[in-house]
């Protein structure tokens, strides 16, 4: 069984409904019994299940909140993983741990390699930052995937925030000059299960270590909104329309990287996983949320 932390997030329910179409056992953990804030508890759940590998999807993951709250995002973004990954050392349990493009300042002008020095602009980056160095401290066989711009049909995600806003108003303001790799949660559920299966037979000492797992290809967050609404006016949405902002005209509490595209050869090279093109997945995701909203009218 695959233990997977994070219950109600994107990326957590997008592996319960991966698991769904194959014949695996996936069981989701998450919050109130599951809670980083109260680790008793959640090495307790861990002893109980007995799984055969730990996916650890829960995280503090608001940006700008974070700011405010550095403690509670170290607690859940450093601690908490490091614990995990303490516990699962111990037993012998491999564990999938899950970070972000965010732990580099996005100023190196090339996608990202594994090998490239992290220094992170803010407390969200710096928490998960120093939760990549505990689970790697921890020593047992733990592997950290970075994925980058993730959204999904549900959760919390810039493709569902444009659409929101896009039945509120005809106008958009969305910025330009950050470029990145955005990644469908359920592409990455599908390559954390093709790692599972490398992973789950016998462990290599390649696959220790950090893997950086987006989709294929880059773009801007105004392109990838205007992507959105390409494909939502299939749909019949009436378009907004989107002007092109500067970073530094958008309020934020803290700046984000302006260029955090990752290079996911090491991924290819040791799992022959190569995430899809990014165009092609959003236009899925774009489907099914149109498809659930479709399901919802006609109950
Ligand atoms: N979203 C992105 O754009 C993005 C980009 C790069 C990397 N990542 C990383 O990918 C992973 C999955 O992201 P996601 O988009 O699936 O995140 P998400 O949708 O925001 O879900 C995060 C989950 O973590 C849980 N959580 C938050 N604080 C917790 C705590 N103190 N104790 C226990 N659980 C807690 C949340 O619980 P509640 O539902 O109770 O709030 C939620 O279920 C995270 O490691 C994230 O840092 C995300």
């Amino acid at each position: 069984m695959i233990l997977v932390t994070g219950g109600s997030g994107q990326v957590a329910q997008a592996l319960t409904a991966g698991a769904g179409a194959g014949a695996r056992s996936v069981r989701v953990v998450g919050r109130p019994k599951f809670d980083f804030d109260a680790p008793d508890g959640m090495i307790e759940i861990l002893r109980e299940a007995r799984p055969a590998l730990v996916v650890n999807t829960a995280a503090y993951t608001s940006v700008d909140q974070a700011e405010d709250e550095p403690e509670a995002a170290d607690r859940a973004n450093h601690l908490g993983p490091g614990l995990i990954a303490r516990f699962c050392a111990d037993s012998g349990i491999p564990l999938i741990h899950l970070s972000t493009d965010y732990v580099f300042d996005g100023q190196k002008g090339a996608p990202y390699v594994e090998t490239d020095l992290a220094t992170p602009v803010g407390a969200y980056g710096a928490s998960k930052l120093a939760g990549e160095q505990a689970v790697l401290a921890a020593g047992g066989h733990a592997m950290v995937l970075r994925p980058s711009w993730v959204y999904s049909a549900v959760g919390k995600n810039f493709v569902l925030t444009m659409l929101n806003a896009a039945k509120k108003t005809d106008t958009l303001r969305v910025v330009v000059d950050q470029i990145g790799c955005p990644t469908s949660a359920d592409d990455l559920a599908a390559t954390i299960f093709a790692i599972a299966d490398h992973v789950d037979t016998e462990w290599d000492a390649r696959y220790g270590g950090v893997f950086h797992a987006c989709g294929t290809g880059a773009t801007s967050w105004h392109s990838l909104a205007e992507a959105v609404f390409e494909r939502a006016a299939i749909h019949g949405l009436t378009l907004p329309t989107v002007i092109p902002i500067a970073t530094a005209d958008w309020r934020a509490k803290v700046t984000r990287p302006p260029d955090s595209r990752l290079d996911t050869g090491k991924l290819a090279d040791v799992f022959g996983v190569c995430l899809p093109e990014w165009r092609g997945a959003l236009t899925k995701v774009v489907d099914a949320v149109f498809a659930r909203e479709a399901a919802v009218r006609r109950r």
